[in-house]
């Protein structure tokens, strides 16, 4: 069924956000940060505030409130398998998707042996580039997949080239946290499997822009960040049961050795996950509102379709009053009939006033955009302005309005004026 939000939803969506009524200098906050970290909705806070009221206690122990924080993990753990698609014990909480990532290469590291290869790409965050690198030191050789220049996209065919009988991992993203680009991951997915190579699936950005399905992808391990979904800072990675069992982590020896303990090092960040299951109830409740029905996961599914569909319109008025800017650089797919293959988050540039100086400009009047480079370093270094200053990243959410896209370029037309 096809779902949409309307403009009733949109007041819902607002009115569930106490951070959208911030002012700065009297201007309303318009938060284009999101691919930084978005706001959470109040339910989020009131779940975290309530962990540490009524459950704040280890795990597994003899009393209330240590039972009470098994029941809050082990609902953390259904919420995001309802999100991801898989069963909780796939699902591994870690502080972010930076560490959770350098733990589970370190752990693959370990069965790896010199001139086993692993594929990444250029287009990448280097949260996963740098832990994949790392292999280095034990012989891995490290192949990379380039970006087409103009559209900043990868030729999937031409990383599927480097996919070979020596492969033992293929890392790619979803979509590019700096310029929207989104993989087709399935493919990837299904080029590793065919030479007996893992796929991981770097999810953080496109997590809050379109539903994800982790069997219908195909791959061995995908990981997101809660704080880029409307919850707290809080690292997820999902991991084929088999594997998850198969490879050996590093952990303490008193440690559970089940699923999915084995890999949650330590004590867990307990109210972030309680913090977790109210961003995914929250959307759950946004896809009852869009047409979704039935169980949690089905919902899911419809919010994170109406969101596609919503961020999609807003998308194409910003990108085209981006465009008539004169002078303003626009990295990343362009034409509308391409925007199936993106998500709402766009890099410009504009030729005499630094990355900083238009966040710091817009910053002034309460319109929130990321300058630098994110992260994507390879990518800033290839584009040739990560000596300059990066670029200012302009990312939408569901919660902006059209109103705010407006005032974005409308601020953005002054500047490019004054600095012409
Ligand atoms: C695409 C992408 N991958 C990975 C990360 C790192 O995530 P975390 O902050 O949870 O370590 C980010 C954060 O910006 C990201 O945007």
């Amino acid at each position: 069924m096809a779902s949409s939000m309307h403009e009733t939803d949109l007041d819902w969506i607002r009115g569930q956000f106490p951070a959208l009524k911030l002012k700065v200098n009297g201007y309303p906050a318009a938060y284009f940060d999101g691919p930084g970290g978005t706001q959470v909705p109040q339910r989020v806070i009131d779940a975290i505030g309530d962990y540490l009221t009524r459950s704040n206690a280890n795990t597994h122990g003899q009393f209330e409130t240590s039972r009470r924080s098994d029941q809050v993990l082990a609902d953390a753990h259904q919420a995001a398998a309802d999100l991801l698609g898989c069963e909780p014990r796939e699902t591994v909480f870690g502080a972010n998707m930076t560490s959770l990532t350098f733990a589970l290469s370190r752990s693959i590291g370990r069965e790896l042996s010199a001139g086993d290869e692993v594929v990444l790409t250029a287009l990448d965050h280097d949260a996963n580039f740098a832990p994949w690198k790392a292999l280095e030191e034990r012989g891995v050789v490290i192949r990379v997949a380039e970006f087409e220049r103009e559209t900043c996209t990868l030729d999937i065919e031409e990383l599927i080239g480097l996919v070979g009988p020596k492969t033992r991992v293929v890392a790619v993203g979803y979509a590019s946290n700096a310029v929207g680009s989104v993989n087709d991951v399935r493919r990837v997915a299904e080029a590793a499997r065919e030479v007996g190579a893992w796929s991981f699936v770097d999810a953080v950005h496109y997590a809050p822009h379109g539903p994800i399905d982790v069997r219908e992808i195909g791959c061995d391990f995908l990981a997101c960040s809660s704080y880029k979904f409307f919850g707290p800072h809080q690292g997820i990675l999902y991991g084929r049961a088999e594997l998850l069992e198969r490879l050996r982590p590093y952990k303490v020896r008193p440690a559970e050795n089940t699923l999915p303990d084995r890999w949650e090092t330590g004590t867990q960040n307990h109210e972030a996950m309680a913090g977790v299951t109210a961003a995914i109830d929250y959307l759950a409740e946004l896809g009852g509102r869009c047409g979704g029905s039935g169980d949690r996961r089905s919902k899911l599914q419809a919010a994170m379709r109406a969101t596609q569909a919503y961020e999609r319109d807003l998308f194409r008025r910003l990108a085209e009053g981006l465009l008539a800017i004169p002078g303003l650089e626009f990295y990343g797919l362009r034409d509308p009939e391409s925007f199936v293959r993106r998500t709402p988050t766009v890099s410009i540039r504009l030729k005499s006033t630094s990355p900083a100086e238009i966040a710091r400009r817009l910053g002034e009047k309460g319109l929130f955009v990321w300058d630098g480079n994110y992260y994507a370093l390879n990518l800033s270094e290839r584009l040739g302005v990560e000596d300059s200053g990066g670029m200012v990243r302009i990312g939408l959410a569901h919660y902006n309005t059209a109103e705010e896209v407006e005032r974005l370029l409308s601020e953005l037309r002054e500047i490019a004026t004054r600095s012409r």
